[in-house]
């Protein structure tokens, strides 16, 4: 039988101007397409131009959020530590989908002084509300080593292996969590 391959969206988690994230999505996604075991796609918060939760506005915007969702099998998060979490965005944009999210598997990329460490705890506790298993590997990038003058991306290419360990995880995951929805 002819199966459709996983699709995962790698997630933008900040939309600030002059945001980093947008060189780390396009680092991961440059990793990922190197495997042969998913149809890898970016996914920036800032395209969708989605309502704050709970204004009544925005209704075309939060369904195409919701259909973005509804159309991946997986996530990779790249997250940001904005005042030891997430951010607002990244927040919001979770708690504007529900069941989008429900039995699907995520890695999460950080950074920030400290790897991003502490925004990513916060965001495991957010994702096992949403029924999101998120994998044990955890690639955490550091402002003072793998940025040059805290804006231009230059990874250590020690992280490699580590974002490929997070994939495996995703994948073996997200295969096992299809077979559930
Ligand atoms: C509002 C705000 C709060 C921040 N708080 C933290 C923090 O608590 N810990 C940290 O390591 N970096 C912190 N930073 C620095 C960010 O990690 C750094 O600016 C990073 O580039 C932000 O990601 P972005 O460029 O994709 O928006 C903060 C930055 C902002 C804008």
């Amino acid at each position: 039988m002819q199966t459709s391959p996983l699709k995962i969206g790698i997630i933008l988690g900040s939309t600030r101007p002059g945001r980093v994230s947008p060189q780390v999505g396009a680092w991961i996604k440059e990793i990922a397409d190197k495997r042969d075991d998913a149809v890898y796609e970016i996914v920036d918060i800032a395209d969708f131009h989605l309502p704050f939760l709970g204004d009544p506005s925005g209704e075309q915007q939060r369904a195409a959020w919701s259909m973005k969702l509804s159309s991946l099998d997986g996530f990779v998060f790249v997250t940001p530590e904005y005042n030891h979490s997430i951010t607002a965005v990244l927040k919001n944009a979770l708690d504007l989908a529900r069941t989008e999210w429900y039995n699907k598997a995520a890695g999460i990329v950080s950074y920030g002084s400290s790897g991003g460490t502490r925004a990513t705890e916060h965001l495991r506790g957010i994702l096992a509300e949403v029924q999101v298993a998120d994998v044990r590997t955890h690639p955490a990038l550091n402002l003072f080593t793998d940025f040059e003058n805290y804006t231009v991306f230059k990874p250590s290419p020690l992280h490699i292996p580590h974002v490929n360990d997070m994939l495996n995880q995703v994948i073996s995951w997200s295969t096992a969590l299809k077979t559930v929805r």
